[in-house]
């Protein structure tokens, strides 16, 4: 009995000293990452045997901390729809969020790993992220999708929800160490893009995309084929209206079956058609990137302007950020 409970104590001990160390290492190289690159980068460190293996909704706990799950799960994957229906007016509804859910970018829930999986985020933030020059703990890194991809408004502090959604990310984050690095992180991005042709975009689009997206970017719906540009979609202060994200995430994730198919011409000459479309404005650029190293492939209304009046500087937008 007294050697268990020492074993245990012992036990105890190591692991607290483990996960100090993962901290102390983590705070290091997050103040690196901040001097070194402005870009968002994760304080991370390999650690042997991470496996991407979210539990099932199925294994939820009952009590407070489960109904927080589900009502987390439900959020994330049908976002417009819980959101604009709880709203006190239909207007109130629309100023709220647009039409996509979280699960619209981030598929089966957060927890696809190959389409921005979610799986981990609770065991990576807080970390330093370039666009808002500091550290972002999980909550704040939420509303900078609500605000930018969701083009809505940010959940406020004490807001049952927000705890929601961090307790369904924490719970699919089972299981993985603070300050792991996360194989599936930052995939779909595509650094190095031939300059597009936005006529044979619109061609690729019309072949293979319209069956789930619509002629128009309209959509068929948040998670069979969400919309694409117009009122309703996300705004040009998202992460995916830049060129290389956008390029990155359809050559990666689409068309839905043929994943890996586009080559990157054909994947910059869709990404350089959907953002030349018109979208919801962030009113905040000026403020992004308040420490420099502001990318140069966010596709704002002036370039989309340029691009219907052919006056689009290519290698202006895809040259690379000074550091
Ligand atoms: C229109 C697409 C889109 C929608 C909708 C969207 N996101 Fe994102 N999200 C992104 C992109 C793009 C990134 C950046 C991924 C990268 O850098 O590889 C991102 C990043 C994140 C991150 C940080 C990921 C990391 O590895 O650091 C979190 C957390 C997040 N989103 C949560 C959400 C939540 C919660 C919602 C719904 C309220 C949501 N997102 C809706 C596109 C979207
Ligand atoms: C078979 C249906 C289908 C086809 C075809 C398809 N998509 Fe998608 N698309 C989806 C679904 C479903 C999602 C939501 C995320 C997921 O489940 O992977 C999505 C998400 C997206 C997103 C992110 C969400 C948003 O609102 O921005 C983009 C961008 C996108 N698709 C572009 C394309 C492009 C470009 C093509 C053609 C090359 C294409 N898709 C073809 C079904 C499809």
């Amino acid at each position: 009995m007294k050697r268990t409970t020492t074993l245990t104590l012992g036990f105890i001990v190591v692991v607290c000293l483990v996960v100090i160390a993962l901290m102390a290492n983590q705070l290091r190289s997050n103040k690196d990452q901040a001097a070194e690159s402005p870009e968002t980068e994760a304080p991370t460190e390999k650690v042997a045997g991470i496996q991407h293996n979210p539990p099932s909704m199925e294994d939820v706990p009952d009590g407070p901390e489960g109904e927080a799950i589900k009502r987390g799960h439900l959020l994330f994957d049908d976002t417009s729809n819980v959101l604009r229906s709880e709203a006190a007016s239909v207007e109130d509804g629309i100023a709220r969020v647009n039409e996509l859910s979280c699960t619209s970018c981030h598929a089966g829930a957060g927890t696809d790993e190959g389409v921005s999986s979610m799986v981990g985020m609770s065991a990576v933030y807080p970390m330093y992220i370039g666009r808002s020059g500091q550290m972002v703990t999980l909550e704040e890194r939420i509303n900078g999708c609500m605000v930018r991809s969701m083009d809505g408004q940010k959940f406020a502090a004490d807001d049952e929800d927000l705890d929601a959604m961090v307790a369904y990310l924490t719970y699919i984050s089972e299981g993985i160490p603070v300050g792991a690095e996360l194989e599936w992180r930052h995939q779909n991005t595509i650094d190095d893009l031939p300059t597009p042709d936005v006529d044979n975009g619109e061609k690729l689009y019309q072949q293979s995309c319209i069956a789930c997206h619509g002629e128009s970017g309209e959509g068929t719906g948040s998670n069979t084929g969400p919309k694409l540009w117009g009122d309703g979609s996300f705004n040009d202060g998202a992460g995916i209206a830049r060129m290389t994200k956008m390029a990155g995430y359809v050559q990666k994730n689409m068309p839905v079956g043929q994943e890996n198919t586009l080559s990157d011409q054909e994947a910059s000459d869709l990404a350089a058609y959907i953002l030349s479309q018109d979208r919801p404005e962030w009113g905040n650029h000026d403020k992004d990137w308040p420490d420099g190293g502001r990318p140069n492939d966010i596709m704002t209304k002036e370039r989309r302007d340029q691009v219907k009046d052919g006056t689009i500087n290519w290698d202006e937008v895809l040259a690379k950020p000074e550091k």
